[in-house]
């Protein structure tokens, strides 16, 4: 005799109805093998008297197992165990109805070293971010007034459904007069698709322009998860070193004479991680030798909003006549990282193409959201939130500087960065990070991965240490910190 009263173990308070509770644990019994196929079930009366539970739960539960195929009745023999059930393995251990899904794959497949996993550590006391904004000073009551009128407008039902993969129409057609106007492009709703940042336009282009063997040219140093992208998608990486100028255009045009050269990955503005502008002589010179030896430019602008000493320098996608210059940005750096919506601006047809890409990824991006930053923006918002955080990120700026200069300035080399979210800062020698790190991180301050930005090994010691996240007791304690590292 079954022992069901031992077996089964019913919640009365639990919000999952009994009857399901009953039929998930017979079920959980019959894949143990505790049930065997064939095995005659109580009858309802009999089963309802030993679990102390009504007859019509037994019967609702029965019902349920019938309908699912575990079990079934035979006339006025009664119910059974369904006879063509198979034995999974692992059967007869004690198990429970749920079980626990396994670490390891009962499979082969690939994990890619490369990938950098996420990690928090929310324990530490600070973390040197790579150059992020200050959330606390998102526009969320406006952002949320807007996403909510958006969702309730009637005239809007189409956003709910399965929309284009190039995004949002009102936001890409509020983005094209908001871009012309402010980066001098000249492009229409055919030349853009709205990503969920700069990184999904990063990932289409390697996508579309690279496959195993091309070369992609990126600087050394560049930003990791660039070079991560274009490796993934089979790209062998060729870099060019990067002065107080920016990438070095002489060692690009030395390198194109010898290879054959697909893209030229880069950040002109603001040259992650080193923070370095394009000087106008080697930007012109750049899209000349992407005209004469037919490569693509990506050239990626995730932090254009942030300019402190000089007037924003138009990107080199306002310059570009020939179809040569893939161009993407974000809202994810100027508002907060959290609201994924970008643009992947170029020629129409690779936008056509970069579409039906990311279908098979992400099918398309949140028009909700996307609506709602194209009334924020249309209504001027846009460019208020970044008059008032930019006059404040300079503020953080100066004062991280003076504070870095004067408590750590014996340990590292870095400028004061013209524009952007981050300090690059350079580990004198005989400093080392492998020994550093450890110990700040015992005193409360992660650094997060250092060694990306020396994915070529050089062993240059650099890292960026953000000043626009953290108000100026924030930034102090974070150098107290750091400064006890080195004691
Ligand atoms: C150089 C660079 N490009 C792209 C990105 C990705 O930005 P987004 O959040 O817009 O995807 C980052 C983020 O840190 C970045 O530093």
């Amino acid at each position: 005799m079954i022992p069901f009263d031992s077996l089964i173990q019913l919640e009365r308070n639990s919000s999952v109805a009994l009857f399901v509770q009953l039929a998930n644990q017979l079920i959980g019994l019959i894949k143990q093998g505790h049930l065997a196929v064939g095995t005659p079930l109580p009858s309802s009366r009999v089963l309802a008297e030993t679990l102390g539970v009504h007859r019509k739960t037994i019967v609702a539960a029965y019902d349920e197992l019938i309908m699912q195929g575990w079990v079934e009745t035979i006339p006025k023999k009664g119910t059974f165990v369904a006879f063509d059930i198979p034995q999974l393995q692992g059967a007869g251990k004690r198990m429970k109805t749920s079980v626990k899904v396994s670490t390891t794959p009962n499979f082969d497949w690939c994990s890619d070293p490369r990938l950098m996993p996420f990690e928090v550590k929310a324990h530490l006391k600070y973390h040197i971010d790579d150059g992020v904004s200050d959330s606390r000073w998102s526009p969320n009551a406006q952002l949320g007034k807007l996403y909510r009128q958006v969702l309730l407008d009637p005239t809007l039902p189409d956003l709910m459904g399965y929309g284009d993969p190039k995004g949002n129409q009102y936001l890409r057609e509020v983005l094209v007069g908001y871009l012309n106007e402010t980066r001098g492009l000249d492009i229409s709703t055919k030349n853009i698709l709205i990503t969920r940042g700069s990184q999904m336009g990063i990932h289409l282009s390697a996508k579309i322009l690279v496959g195993p063997g091309d070369v992609v040219v990126v600087g050394e140093t560049n930003y990791s998860a660039a070079d991560i992208s274009f490796e993934k998608a089979g790209a062998t990486l060729m870099r060019v070193p990067v002065d107080e100028n920016g990438l070095d255009t002489k060692t690009l045009e030395e390198l194109l004479k010898g290879n054959k050269i697909r893209a030229v990955y880069l950040t002109p503005h603001h040259h992650h991680p080193t923070t370095v502008t394009l000087n106008a002589r080697r930007r012109m010179q750049l899209l000349n030798l992407a005209q004469r030896y037919r490569f693509a430019i990506m050239e990626d602008d995730y932090d254009y909003d942030f300019h402190y000493d000089h007037a924003p320098i138009l990107p080199l996608a306002s310059h570009d006549s020939q179809g040569n210059v893939l161009y993407m940005g974000s809202v994810c750096k100027t508002v907060a990282p959290v609201f994924r919506v970008g643009y992947f601006i170029g020629p129409e047809q690779v936008i056509e193409e970069a579409a039906r890409v990311r279908r098979y990824i992400d099918r398309q991006g949140d028009a909700v959201l996307e609506h709602a930053f194209a009334r924020f923006i249309a209504q001027g918002h846009l460019e208020g939130h970044i008059r008032k955080v930019s006059r404040e990120y300079k503020l953080r700026r100066d004062l991280g500087y003076a504070l870095l200069k004067k408590e750590v300035g014996d340990y590292f080399d870095f400028d004061l960065p013209k524009g952007g979210m981050a300090f690059w800062a350079v580990l004198k020698a005989p400093y080392q990070w492998s020994t550093i790190a450890p110990k700040l991180e015992k005193l409360g301050l992660g650094i997060g991965d250092w060694m990306r930005y020396d994915r070529a090994q050089k062993g240059h010691g650099g890292i960026r240490i953000g000043f626009a996240s953290k108000n100026p007791e924030e930034f102090a304690g974070m150098v107290r910190l750091l400064k006890q590292g080195f004691n």
